[in-house]
C-alpha cells in the first residue's frame, strides 16, 4: 500500500505525520519510508533516529517517480511518502498518482482551509485510472474548541473524508522534530483506520 503525505501548503504536519507513520508501521511491517522533499528533512529525521524501524531513502525527482515508487511498493507491505509543499516541481502529483492513499493532514485554521482547494486540484490534476482514497486527518488540534468541529463539519461538507483519530496541538509532538518520536498512540490509532479501511475495501 503506498500512503502518500500530501498537502501544498507549508508547514502542516507532513514531515511530522511521514516519519511517525513510518516508524509506528515499521514496527510491525515491512515499510519504506521514501522522502521526496528535496529539503531532505524526513530521511535526516530518520536517520537521526536510533534503530529507526523502516527503511528510510530520498527520492526527490519528479521524473518517473510515481513508477519507481510502485516498483519500490513491490518489496514492501507499506511505502509512506512525505512531498514538499509547493506544487511547482511536479514531485506531489507524480507520488499521487502512485498512491492508494493520500492523507491531507490539516490544523482548523483559516490559513489551512483556504490552501484546501489547491491540494484536492493537485489530487485531481494527478488523476489516474484508480483514483486514490483521500483522507483528510485534523493536526494540531485544541480538544473540546470551536475551530475544531467548525474544521470537521466543513471538510465533510465539502465532501472530504475525515480521519476519526485526530492530532492534537502537543508539545512532545513540537519536540519530536529531527529527534525521537512522539505519542505513539496517537499514529497507531491512525494507523489502525487506515488497516480498516484496507481490509474494507
Ligand atoms: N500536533 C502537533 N503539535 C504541535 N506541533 C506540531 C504538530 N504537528 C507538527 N507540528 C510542528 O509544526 C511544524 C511543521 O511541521 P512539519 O515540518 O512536519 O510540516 P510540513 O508540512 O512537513 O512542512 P513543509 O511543507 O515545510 O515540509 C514543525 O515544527 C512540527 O514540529
Ligand atoms: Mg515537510
Amino acid at each position: 500500500m503506498i500512503i502518500v503525505i500530501a498537502n501544498t501548503k507549508g508547514g502542516v504536519a507532513k514531515t511530522t505525520m511521514a516519519v511517525h507513520m513510518a516508524a509506528v508501521l515499521g514496527a510491525q511491517h515491512r515499510t519504506l519510508l521514501v522522502d521526496a522533499d528535496p529539503q531532505g528533512s524526513a530521511l535526516s529525521w530518520a536517520e537521526e533516529i536510533e534503530k529507526f524501524p523502516a527503511v528510510a531513502v530520498g527520492r526527490a525527482r519528479s521524473r518517473g517517480l510515481a513508477r519507481d515508487l510502485r516498483s519500490l511498493a513491490t518489496d514492501f507491505d507499506y511505502v509512506v511518502v512525505d512531498t514538499p509543499g509547493s506544487r511547482e516541481s511536479g514531485i506531489a502529483g507524480q507520488a499521487v498518482s502512485a498512491a492508494d492513499l493520500v492523507l491531507v493532514p490539516i490544523a482548523p485554521t483559516a490559513a489551512d482551509f483556504a490552501d484546501m482547494p489547491k491540494t484536492i486540484e493537485l489530487i485531481d490534476d494527478a488523476a489516474v485510472a484508480a483514483p486514490p482514497r483521500i483522507l483528510a486527518v485534523l493536526t494540531r488540534v485544541r480538544p473540546g474548541t470551536r475551530s475544531r468541529s467548525d474544521a470537521r463539519a466543513a471538510l465533510i461538507e465539502h465532501g472530504v473524508e475525515v480521519a476519526t483519530t485526530e492530532l492534537p496541538l502537543r508539545e512532545s509532538i513540537a519536540g519530536a522534530y529531527g529527534g525521537p518520536l512522539a505519542e505513539p498512540a496517537l499514529w497507531e490509532a491512525l494507523i489502525q483506520e487506515i488497516i480498516r479501511f484496507e481490509v474494507a475495501a
